[in-house]
């Protein structure tokens, strides 16, 4: 397409504006067809950046290796530039908006010389949905646009959306490497300095030095979390960090949930949970695994629609096992990155089998054997699916106005403390249960492992303003909602003394989610402790769950004073970093949970 066909006059004039500064070779408007995909697949495997995997094994497939400097978020580099430093709170970084655009003005000039300039109109959600917002991202990375074409819907159906004068994102990326006269590439082009910022005030984005994953595909973290966050506050809606699910009982009755946990704690496991055989006849479908955007509808329920469409997912972990229907999603057309190669062209990471194949390649491209010491992927290596690829898709997955949310579960990686499940006494108290949410770091993480660091509503990095104005938001957002989804907290992964876990996880979470389905409906009892409601060894499903006594139930549901004061104490942390703005609600909630332990 070129630019005499754009009937969007402003749009035309800030890609314009955005060429004269970066100085491209070539500006190339996106039209989001597959022989336009294939094209630029085709050219990342003339230059390096793409290794072709094998037609037969990974039919339509490619294995990128990024720089090893850039291979994930990098959040002290990622600003939240409102006008007024409280607006973005004490836990984002915070650059005064003037100054940080004449820093950006200063590192984007020149910086697309040697490279072509790509326009990736996008929209998060169906074209067709009232929630759905449009961005335009002007990209110098075709590695970006193929990504951003599994990821969200791109091309002229977003134009057609956008009409002569429709309001959209602008979004200016640059892997801030440009390229003299006659100088090579390199396969991975980025630059040491980097910076992801946000203006939320006047929704734009920024970002340079970074082309991995949520550092430059800027509809996924950037604008559906950060700047969708604001926006949803000024208008009444929420843009959260949460997977959807869709759960079919045998009798044919749908429920849908959302579900918030921090990075890398199982959000797109849980999505696309097979249930165990003794649950013959129950289906659970993926709306999204990642992203979720709220809003309360006409009939006072509140509806859930998944802005994406694909899953950026963390490869490592995943298998036959773990995630069938992830392992079906990626059989063909997917863009690995920073995975292992096999010496017959497929790709291979730590946990996708026992035993690793001969002759692998790791992440780095150097011979990798299980003796090498480091690991053959990427811990952060991923996969870009298509979501349609995903034989556990939920038919309502691209409703345009979502589907109703019944049950909102939060949940962390706790080696100790948390129960297995437990449920909120009502929308504030979740509220309190989700500001509170933590997760253990591990010895893999950077950091002390076996600390427990906060990650309120697993938003900690993707809130585009004050954590304290946004618990606020989700208070008052209750009185939006006739129907109140219920609220309650997981916790998957429970160990004894001997730090071997209480609860099986994976395809046997299926028992959790029944009990709280149940819940919901009001069909069953639960038992009220000073925490919330808990299971009835009676209502919890254990058929089928091989040696699981009452006494393990009992265990991995334990309450225990003395862990419950420990974790008070540890909760108030958060509160003293974001007391000013802190919901006199939450404080109440607080003095609540004392007087109840
Ligand atoms: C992600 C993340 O990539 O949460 O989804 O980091
Ligand atoms: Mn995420």
């Amino acid at each position: 397409m070129d630019a005499s066909e754009i009937g969007h006059q402003k749009l035309k004039d800030w890609v314009a504006s955005i060429a004269a500064h970066c100085r491209p070779d070539a500006v190339h408007w996106c039209d989001g067809t597959d022989a336009e995909y294939e094209r630029l697949c085709g050219e990342l495997v003339d230059a390096g950046t793409f290794i072709k995997l094998d037609e037969e094994k990974r039919p339509g497939c490619f294995l990128a290796r990024s720089d090893p400097g850039d291979v994930a978020r990098v959040e002290s580099r990622t600003f939240i530039c409102s006008k007024r430093q409280v607006d973005a709170g004490p836990t984002n970084n915070w650059a005064d908006p003037e100054e940080m655009h004449a820093t950006l003005w200063g590192l984007f000039d020149g910086c697309m010389r040697g490279r072509t300039m790509y326009v990736i109109p996008f929209c998060m959600g169906p074209t067709d949905s009232p929630l759905a917002q449009v961005g335009v991202e002007i990209s110098d990375s075709p590695y970006v646009v193929v990504n951003m074409r599994i990821m969200a819907r791109i091309g002229n159906q977003v134009l057609e959306r956008l009409g002569p004068d429709g309001e959209f994102v602008p979004c200016v990326h640059s892997v801030g490497m440009p390229l003299a006269d006659g100088e090579g590439d390199v396969p991975w082009p980025c630059n040491e300095t980097k910076y992801i910022v946000h203006f939320p005030d006047e929704r734009a984005i920024w970002s340079f030095g970074s082309g991995y994953g949520g550092n430059a595909l800027l509809g996924k973290k950037c604008l559906a979390l950060r700047i969708a966050s604001a926006m949803a506050r000024d208008e009444g809606w929420m843009a959260e960090h949460m997977l959807i699910l869709g759960c079919e009982s045998p009798d044919g009755e749908k429920t849908f949930v959302a579900a918030a946990f921090p990075s890398a704690c199982g959000k797109t496991n849980f999505s696309m949970l097979i249930p165990p055989d003794a649950y013959e006849g129950w289906k659970v479908t993926t709306i999204g695994d990642d992203i979720a955007w709220l809003k309360p509808g006409r009939d006072g329920r509140l509806y859930a629609m998944n802005p994406e469409a694909g899953y950026f997912g963390v490869a490592p972990g995943t298998s036959e096992h773990s995630n069938p229907n992830a392992m079906a999603a990626m059989a063909k057309n997917t863009i690995f990155t920073n995975v292992a190669l096999t010496a017959d062209g497929d790709v291979w990471w730590e946990e996708m089998t026992d035993e690793p194949p001969e002759g692998i390649t790791d992440w780095k491209g150097r011979p990798w054997s299980p003796g090498s010491g480091e690991p053959a992927a990427h811990p952060n290596s991923r996969f870009t699916a298509p979501a349609e690829q995903n034989p556990g898709i939920d038919p309502a997955y691209d409703f345009p106005d979502g589907v109703p949310i019944d049950a909102i579960i939060f949940g962390g990686r706790r080696p100790g403390t948390m129960p297995l499940v437990y449920q909120a006494f009502n929308w504030t108290h979740g509220v309190y249960i989700g500001a509170t949410v933590g997760s253990e770091t591990t010895a893999a993480a950077e950091g002390e492992a076996g600390v427990v660091r906060r990650d309120p509503m697993a938003m900690l990095p993707f809130c585009g303003y004050n954590m304290g104005d946004y618990f606020q938001h989700w208070i008052e957002m209750r009185s939006y909602i006739k129907y109140l989804p219920r609220i309650f907290h997981v916790n998957w992964f429970r160990r004894d003394e001997d730090g071997n876990f209480l609860w099986p996880g994976f395809r046997e979470n299926m028992r959790v989610l029944e009990w709280i389905i149940e819940r919901c409906r009001g069909r069953i009892p639960g038992h009220e402790t000073q925490i919330g409601w808990i299971p009835h060894w009676e209502d919890f499903e254990t058929e089928g769950l091989e040696g699981f006594t009452r006494e393990d139930f009992e265990r991995v549901m334990a309450i225990d004073r003395e862990d419950w004061k420990r974790e008070f104490l540890s909760q108030g942390e958060l509160y003293l970093k974001l007391h000013d703005h802190l919901p006199k609600e939450l404080v109440f909630q607080r003095e609540l949970l004392a007087s109840r332990l």
